[in-house]
């Protein structure tokens, strides 16, 4: 009889990528994919503990199968990554929900397939965490279910510890994969079709660091991939102000093959704020970069990360963030609601602030954001972009295509056949309701 898994996957790209990994190994016991939970022998809650809004929904996921799981004894529910890290949270969490079989961390991932081998022989409870990575998870057969877009590690952890966050504790320290697997990995990608390559790394331009021989620096690894044969797209994701480097920026600049897509977290507009989140940069240092980024790449898209109500941030350092984002026109702004995690140094800071003026906070950011992007759309009329195909619609002979930083767009009226999965050059015409329309050069 088939036996089908379910992964349930929350948080960033990381934890996206990771979860290819869980299902990889999933498909090597012979399961197969299913969305439908009354279908599955397998549920994994692949978790993130990033703010306490993350943990709650979470909780209310895992919460919801108890029902499932009366009805079926025998599903196997496992719980893994960051939040499963998290010191006395496997404890709670089997308190919460005694029918829990699997709970594992972010450090032994690749140890799932024998956990579950055990469960499914012994059906005895597992809990395994491990406090630190014993080896880089070289040889996982990845299931890749992100469309056209293979997602590959260049580093595990995170060294900074940026006062208000949890990725440190739960993630571990710095490890960046040897260049030569990396590139490999790449060149398999590009061989299997997949169009965009995006790099993944809590701090992409720190990769090497550990390494420390001289050339194993992020700018190499940019260089050599864009390098390699095919029609592919590089991204990579998250850089850090304090350590992206002019080199990087050329880099960038120079490849065609490499997106001019850029997420640049700055969390705050203000020094002092900036200083007590221990990000190591000023406002006067990021507003540097993306004067140098935007002279020599002209049009790149830019994105960021904001945390407002960080513990003591007055109104006037909070208006500081919000001029930032006024000044720079960000293409992209996410902005978080400040949560306090156990156990970070933040959490111990004086000033924590109620709900309310957090949420104000956001909601000013995200509407000035809003506005901003509306504008800007407004005013791409005329301007190129680099697109790529996903859909048609032979009735109303539309095209529908991704930009390298994946704004939807029509194309109307085209006059010739266009390839799904095809790279093309397309020229903004017309931006109505909310939509971006082109056509192709
Ligand atoms: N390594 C990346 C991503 C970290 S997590 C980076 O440095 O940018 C993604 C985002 O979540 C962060 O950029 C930050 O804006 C937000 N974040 C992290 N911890 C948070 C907390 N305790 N409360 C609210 N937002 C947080
Ligand atoms: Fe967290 Fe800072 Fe590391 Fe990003 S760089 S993962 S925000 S500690
Ligand atoms: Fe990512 Fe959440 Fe972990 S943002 S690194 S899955 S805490």
């Amino acid at each position: 009889m088939d036996k089908y898994y379910l992964i349930k996957t929350y948080g960033c790209q990381m934890n996206i990528h990771e979860s290819e990994k869980l299902a990889g190994m999933l498909i090597s016991l012979g399961f197969k994919p299913t969305d439908d939970e009354e279908k599955a022998n397998v549920i994994v809650f692949n978790t993130c503990c990033i703010r306490d809004g993350a943990e709650q929904k979470i909780y209310a996921h895992i919460g919801a199968l108890k029902g499932l799981k009366k009805r079926k004894p025998n599903l196997i529910v496992a719980i893994c990554g960051c939040m499963a890290q998290v010191k006395s949270r496997p404890e709670t969490i089997k308190k919460k929900f005694p029918f829990v079989n699997i709970i594992f961390g972010t450090h032994n991932l690749n140890e799932f397939k024998e956990y579950l081998i055990r469960f499914e022989k012994d059906r005895k409870y597992i809990c395994e965490i491990w406090d630190e990575a014993k080896y880089l998870d070289e040889h996982v057969d990845t299931y890749r279910t992100s469309k056209n877009n293979a997602w590959i590690n260049i580093s595990y952890g995170c060294n900074n510890f940026c006062t208000y966050c949890i990725v440190p504790y739960v993630r571990g320290r710095e490890r960046s994969r040897a260049f030569e697997d990396i590139i490999l990995e790449c060149k398999n990608a590009i061989d299997e079709g997949y169009k965009y390559i995006t790099l993944l790394g809590q701090n992409v331009n720190s990769y090497g660091n550990d390494i420390n021989d001289g050339k194993t620096t992020f700018a190499r690894l940019l260089r050599e991939i864009s390098h390699l044969d095919g029609d592919f797209r590089l991204k990579f994701m998250t850089s850090h102000p304090k350590d992206l480097t002019e080199e990087v920026i050329d880099v960038i600049a120079s490849e065609d093959k490499i997106a001019k897509v850029i997420h640049l977290p700055i969390q705050s507009g203000n020094n002092r704020i900036l200083n007590s989140m221990n990000r190591r940069y000023t406002r006067e240092h990021y507003l540097d970069l993306i004067k140098l980024i935007r002279t020599k790449i002209p049009n790149c898209y830019i994105s960021t990360d904001i945390i407002v109500g960080f513990p003591g941030e007055t109104e006037e350092e909070f208006l500081d963030t919000y001029n930032l984002i006024n000044d720079v026109r960000y293409d992209g702004v996410f902005a978080f609601m400040y949560s306090k995690r156990e156990g970070t140094v933040a959490a111990s800071m004086p000033g924590h602030h109620d709900i309310a003026t957090k949420r104000d906070r956001v909601n000013r950011l995200l509407s000035l954001s809003k506005e901003i992007i509306k504008e800007k759309n407004k005013n791409s009329i005329g301007d190129d972009y680099n697109i790529i195909i996903n859909d048609y619609n032979a009735t109303k002979n539309e095209y529908y295509a991704t930009t390298d930083s994946g704004k939807s767009i029509t194309i109307v009226n085209c006059n010739k056949t266009l390839n799904i999965n095809n790279f093309y050059t397309a020229e903004i015409t017309e931006y109505k309701n909310g939509k971006l329309y082109a056509k192709i050069k």
